[in-house]
C-alpha cells in the first residue's frame, strides 16, 4: 500500500477544502477522539506536554500551529502570535541542541492575501526563532503555491540561512528543485506530498511517486545540505540509510521524520538504532484540513473513522 492507492483519496482531499464539511465535522462529538490520534491538542500547554514527552524519549520535534488558507490578516497575526508564544516556551525548556523546531505554512501567514504579508510574518517568526536558537522549516502546500513559497524561502535565507523547506516528491519539478536546494546549509524535508494534484504537474501512480522520492533523496544525500527524510515508508527509510552510507555521511548530517501518532514503534526503533528522528507535532483547533489529509493517505486510517461512526 502506498500514498495514492486509496480510491477515496481524491474525494477526501476535495472534502479537506470544504468549509461546510469542516463545520459539520467539528460539531460531531465522536471526531475529537479520532483527531487526538493525529493532533497533540488544541492549546499550547497540550503541545508543550507532547514536546516534553517526545524530547524525553530521545526524539526531536517540529511543532506546527494548525491553520491554512487564511484570508484575513487578523487571523494571520494570531498565527504569528501563537508561534512567538510557543518559541518563548521553547526558550525555557532544557532540550538538546537541534531538538526543537517549528514548522510554518505560509498560507496561514497570509500568502493568499498578499505575498509581502506572508514574507513579513515569516520574517518576524524567523527572527524570534533565531534569537532562541530554534530551527524553522516552511511546509509545502498545493502546487499553485510552490513558486511563491520557494521564492519567499530564498529571500528569507539571505538573512536566515538555516531556514528549511519541504519538497514534495510527487511533483515532477521536484528533482530539479532538489539540485538547487542541496548546497551547504540547505535543509530540505523531503516528503511524498499530501494534496490532490493534476497529472500535468504530479506523478499519479504510487510506484512513480516512490521512484521520484528515491531519485530526489539520492540528490540530497549526495549534496552538501542536511536532508530530512519525512516518510513512514520502510522502502524510503532503507533507501535513506543506503544513500547516507554510500555518501559517507555521519548520522548527525541528516535526520528521519515522521508525523505525530504514526508508527510510534518505528520512531522508537530508529532512535534506539542511534538515528536522529524528528516528530512533526500539530496542535490547535484548526485541525480539519490536516486530519482529512491523514484520512486520505491511508485506508486503515479511514476505516478506523468509519467504524467509529457506525458503532456509535
Ligand atoms: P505512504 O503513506 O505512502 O506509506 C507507505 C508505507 O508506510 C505503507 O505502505 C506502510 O508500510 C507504512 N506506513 C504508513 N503509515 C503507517 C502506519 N500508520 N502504520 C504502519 N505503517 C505505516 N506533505 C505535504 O504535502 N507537505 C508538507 O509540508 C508535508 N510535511 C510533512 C512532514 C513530515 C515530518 C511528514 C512525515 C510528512 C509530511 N507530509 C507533507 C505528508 C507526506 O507528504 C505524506 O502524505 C505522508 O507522509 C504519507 O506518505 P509516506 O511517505 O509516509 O508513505
Amino acid at each position: 500500500t502506498t500514498v495514492l492507492n486509496n480510491p477515496l483519496r481524491p474525494a477526501l482531499l476535495a472534502a479537506a477544502r470544504s468549509p461546510r464539511l469542516e463545520g459539520a465535522m467539528s460539531r460531531m462529538r465522536i471526531t475529537r477522539k479520532l483527531v487526538d490520534r493525529f493532533v497533540a491538542g488544541e492549546s499550547e500547554p497540550d503541545a508543550v506536554a507532547a514536546v516534553l514527552a517526545l524530547v524525553n524519549s530521545g526524539r526531536f520535534v517540529s511543532v506546527d500551529y494548525l491553520g491554512e488558507d487564511t484570508v484575513d490578516s487578523a487571523q494571520a497575526q494570531a498565527t504569528v502570535d501563537a508561534y512567538l508564544s510557543l518559541l518563548q516556551s521553547y526558550s525555557t525548556m532544557d532540550a538538546a541542541p537541534r531538538s526543537l523546531e517549528i514548522s510554518l505554512k505560509l498560507s496561514a501567514l497570509g500568502q493568499g492575501i498578499d505575498r509581502s504579508l506572508a514574507l513579513a510574518n515569516a520574517r518576524t517568526i524567523c527572527a524570534k526563532a533565531e534569537q532562541v536558537g530554534v530551527w524553522v522549516t516552511v511546509d509545502a502546500e498545493d502546487h499553485t503555491s510552490t513558486d511563491s513559497t520557494l521564492s519567499i524561502v530564498r529571500e528569507l535565507r539571505v538573512d536566515f540561512p538555516d531556514l528549511g523547506t519541504v519538497l514534495q516528491a510527487y511533483l515532477k519539478r521536484t528533482e530539479q528543485d532538489c539540485h538547487e536546494f542541496s548546497g551547504p546549509r540547505s535543509r530540505i524535508r523531503l516528503c511524498k506530498g499530501a494534496y490532490n494534484e493534476p497529472a500535468s504537474v504530479a506523478f499519479q501512480k504510487p510506484v512513480d511517486v516512490s521512484d521520484s522520492y528515491v531519485r530526489c533523496l539520492q540528490i540530497l544525500m549526495e549534496g552538501d545540505g542536511y536532508p530530512m527524510v519525512a516518510s513512514h515508508d520502510p522502502e524510503m527509510i532503507d533507501a535513506a540509510d543506503r544513500f547516507a552510507r554510500a555518501a559517507g555521511r555521519d548520522v548527525s548530517s541528516y535526520e528521519y521524520q515522521m508525523l505525530y501518532g504514526i508508527r510510534d514503534a518505528e520512531q522508537a526503533r530508529l532512535v534506539a538504532d542511534g538515528k536522529q528522528l524528528r516528530v512533526y507535532v500539530p496542535y490547535g483547533n484548526q485541525w480539519y484540513g490536516y486530519f482529512m489529509r491523514r484520512l486520505a493517505e491511508r485506508p486503515a486510517n479511514l476505516m478506523f473513522f468509519v467504524r467509529s461512526l457506525v458503532s456509535r
